[in-house]
């Protein structure tokens, strides 16, 4: 399958930023630049910006993420939000695994993969990120890191729920850094998933599903990243707080 069939989505990761207000007014500012976007363009924000969030772009091309979600359907899990809960409020998207769970909260491949099914039960779709450690990286063990949080992750899911699912490659030395990796580094990996994904399912699963780049992409360097045959787009952090950037790199998305 080439590359233009599959759906380009750029994405925004707000992590731990921006108020309900502050939330209404950045998207506000979005929705006008990216409203002729030839991509998917999600935000994802957190659990309290929410609804104010999925009020402020009612009506336009953006859709709205959740950074987490919780497996069970409820109960005595103090601090955590259900698929059931994001689904009633029109939340589409769920960021999972994301490497800041992974490193300050305790997420492993384990609850990663739960979450994933969970999400996958209820209807939302999740960007399952990963992505390997720097130390990883110079030990050159990137593809074994990647192949078993790929297969580990994705436990159980079956080829249709694939077809929801979003893969986000994010090197975790990338994040939030400034240090981005180069567009042959990003593509290297990215294929490298998609051919993980096709051991796994088979060649013509793997090839429509989305691989996101993520890791300090930002206006200046979505262009070369974006155009590599195994980039389908962006899952942006910092850069997706300052509306003009963010709706650069959603243009560079819609070459
Ligand atoms: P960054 O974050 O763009 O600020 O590096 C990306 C992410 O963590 O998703």
């Amino acid at each position: 399958m080439d590359k233009a069939k599959r759906t380009a989505i750029i994405a925004g990761n707000w992590k731990m930023n921006k108020t309900p207000k502050e939330a209404t007014a950045l998207l506000n500012a979005i929705a006008p630049l990216v409203a002729d976007a030839d991509c998917e363009v999600i935000a994802c924000v957190p659990y309290v910006d929410l609804a104010a969030a999925i009020e402020a772009t009612e009506g336009t091309n953006i859709k709205i993420g959740a950074e987490n979600c919780h497996w069970a359907e409820s109960g005595a899990f103090t601090g955590e939000i259900s698929t059931g809960m994001l689904k009633e409020i029109g939340v589409e998207y769920v960021v999972l695994g994301h490497s800041e769970r992974r490193q300050y909260f305790g997420e492993t491949d384990e609850t990663v993969n739960k979450r994933t099914k969970a999400a996958l039960a209820a209807g939302l779709k999740p960007i399952v990120c990963v992505g390997e450690l720097l130390w990883e990286r110079e030990c050159n063990i990137t593809e074994e890191v990647i192949a078993r949080q790929i297969k580990l992750d994705l436990w159980d899911v079956t080829e249709e729920e694939l077809k929801n699912v979003v893969i986000a490659y994010e090197p975790v030395w990338a994040i939030g850094t400034g240090k981005t990796a180069t567009a042959d580094q990003a593509e290297e990996v990215c294929a490298f998933i998609r051919a993980q994904l096709a051991k796994l399912y088979n060649q013509e699963a793997a090839d429509a599903v989305t691989i996101q780049y993520g890791g300090s992409m930002n206006d200046g360097n979505a262009d070369e990243l974006l155009s590599k045959v195994n980039v389908d787009g962006g899952l942006i952090g910092g850069a997706s707080l300052v509306a003009e950037k963010f709706a650069a790199i959603v243009k560079a998305a819609s070459k």
